[in-house]
Parts: structure tokens; C-alpha cells; sequence
């Protein structure tokens, strides 16, 4: 039995903002439900880091969700999904979700031919993404880090020809004559879909983004802890405040931060 009410907030984190981008789409989905995320600004990136390092970052950031009374915790993060994920689920009593079945379940269901990963240095390299895929059966697979894609998009250089010039010459190299599906394997990547799909208009996109939020769904219908009524708030919590916070968090959001609750915690939390 767990011990939450339907009436306690969704927890999301991530290394940094590319998070929002799930929980647009649980917003979306469960407009009526109250969300609480974190972003590990300070300590961004996580893509780079050991799993070691991953693991304790991750388990950090739970348990600050956890003192704000979560009912399920989303770990809206490719790379500490890779590489953490199991460890949570093992020390955790609410659910926790990740944001890679969800998509490879997508991922299955559309049949591909040959199927390209692109991630950041640890999520490729933990090799999750291409056992999960062959588990569900997807069995052409190449998969590549694309260590520039993130920074370029943290540096808000979305639109700019520099950033057309990075996106080409990293997800190039792993595009064969037979692609048909590029899985983006971070929650930064929605931000630069729309620019791969004109760059590369031959290929379907999927991120993780809508199928996590529709895992969050149904594991809230299944534990019988889904907000039936009212409309939810966001509260964004943050380990340090970048510069231009507000314009990054907006274009990870998609919407106006007016009615978005934001504090820095990292003193607090470490
Ligand atoms: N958003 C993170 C992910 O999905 C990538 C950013 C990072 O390297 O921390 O893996």
C-alpha cells in the first residue's frame, strides 16, 4: 500500500531545464495534477559524469522532491535514467519513472527499419537505450553521442546557422542509407527537433517527452493516485539561477513563467 494521496504534487528532476519538456507534456496530459521539479543547474551536466557520480547526484535530488510530499517521482533525465534509474526504484517506496521504456515501447510500436540513438556521452555509452530496443524487439540499431548538442542549446544558440552547422555534423555520422527513425535519447532535443526535421526531413523524430507523460498517467491510474479535480500548480525549484533563467526556462516550458512558483535551493540541499 502506498502511503500518498491522489492529492500530493508529481516530483520531476534533471540535470538542468531540458526536463521541462516532460513535464510540458504531463501539463498537458494531467492539467488537473500539481508538479514540483528540479533542476540541477549547478552541477549540469550530468552527461558526462560517472555513474557513481550520477547515482549520488540523483538520489539528492529524490530526496529533496520527497521532503516536498511527492506521490510519484519522474527522473526526467536520459543519462540518470541510464544510470540510475534501478537504484532509485530499489531504495524508493512511490513509483518512479523513467523516460526510457516509455519511448522505446513508442519506439517498437512504429515498426522502424533501422533505428538511430543519439545521446549525450553516458547515456550512449551505459548501452541501455540498445538493450532496451533489442528486448523489444528493434534490432538495427546505431547509436552516437553528441557531446556539442546540449551546450549549443544551453548557450541559446537555437536558430542560429551555427547551431543548423552543429546539429548537421553530429547527427550526420549516424544516419545510414536505411534510417527511418532518429530517437532523441535527451530531453534537451525537442528543443531542436523542429531544425533536425528540416535538416533531415527524411527521417521520423521521436523524443521521450509525450510517452513518459503518458507512463506518469497510467501508473497514476494503476496505484489509484490520479487528482481527479482542480487545476495544478508548477513549482520550479533550481540549484543555481543561470543567466537569462527565465528565457531558457520559458523555451523548455513553452509557455510564460508568470504563473510559475521559482526558488533556488542549493544551499539548502547540499
Ligand atoms: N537532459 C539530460 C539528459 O536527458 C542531458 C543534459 C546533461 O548532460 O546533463 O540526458
Amino acid at each position: 500500500m502506498l502511503n500518498v494521496s491522489g492529492n500530493n504534487a508529481i516530483g520531476v528532476f534533471d540535470s538542468g531545464l531540458g526536463g521541462l519538456t516532460v513535464v510540458r507534456e504531463i501539463i498537458r496530459l494531467l492539467p488537473e495534477e500539481d508538479v514540483v521539479y528540479f533542476g540541477d543547474v549547478a552541477r549540469l551536466p550530468y552527461g558526462n559524469k560517472s555513474r557513481e557520480t550520477v547515482i549520488k547526484f540523483s538520489v539528492e535530488n529524490s530526496l529533496f522532491l520527497l521532503s516536498r510530499g511527492i506521490k510519484l517521482l519522474v527522473v526526467a533525465c536520459n543519462t540518470a535514467t541510464a544510470l540510475a534509474l534501478e537504484f532509485l526504484q530499489s531504495i524508493f517506496s512511490i513509483p518512479v519513472v523513467g523516460v526510457v521504456d516509455p519511448v522505446v515501447e513508442r519506439v517498437a510500436k512504429m515498426s522502424p527499419n533501422e533505428v538511430a540513438v543519439i545521446g549525450t556521452v553516458s547515456t550512449i555509452r551505459s548501452g541501455v537505450y540498445q538493450s532496451r530496443l533489442r528486448e523489444f524487439g528493434v534490432s538495427r540499431i546505431n547509436a552516437k553521442a553528441c557531446p556539442l548538442l546540449v551546450p549549443t542549446i544551453e548557450a541559446g544558440y537555437v536558430g542560429r546557422p551555427i547551431c543548423d552547422e552543429i546539429i548537421r555534423d553530429e547527427i550526420s555520422p549516424v544516419l545510414g542509407r536505411n534510417t527511418d527513425l532518429l530517437l532523441l535519447a535527451c530531453t534537451h532535443y525537442p528543443i531542436i527537433k523542429r531544425r533536425i526535421k528540416t535538416l533531415f526531413p527524411k527521417v521520423r523524430i521521436v523524443d521521450s517527452a509525450l510517452p513518459t507523460a503518458k507512463a506518469v498517467k497510467k501508473l497514476l491510474d494503476d496505484y489509484g493516485i490520479r487528482k481527479k479535480h482542480g487545476v495544478g500548480t508548477l513549482e520550479l525549484f533550481v540549484s543555481d539561477m543561470p543567466n537569462d533563467f527565465e528565457a531558457i526556462a520559458r523555451k523548455f516550458l513553452g509557455k510564460d513563467m508568470d504563473d510559475v512558483k521559482v526558488r533556488k535551493v542549493g544551499d539548502v540541499l547540499y
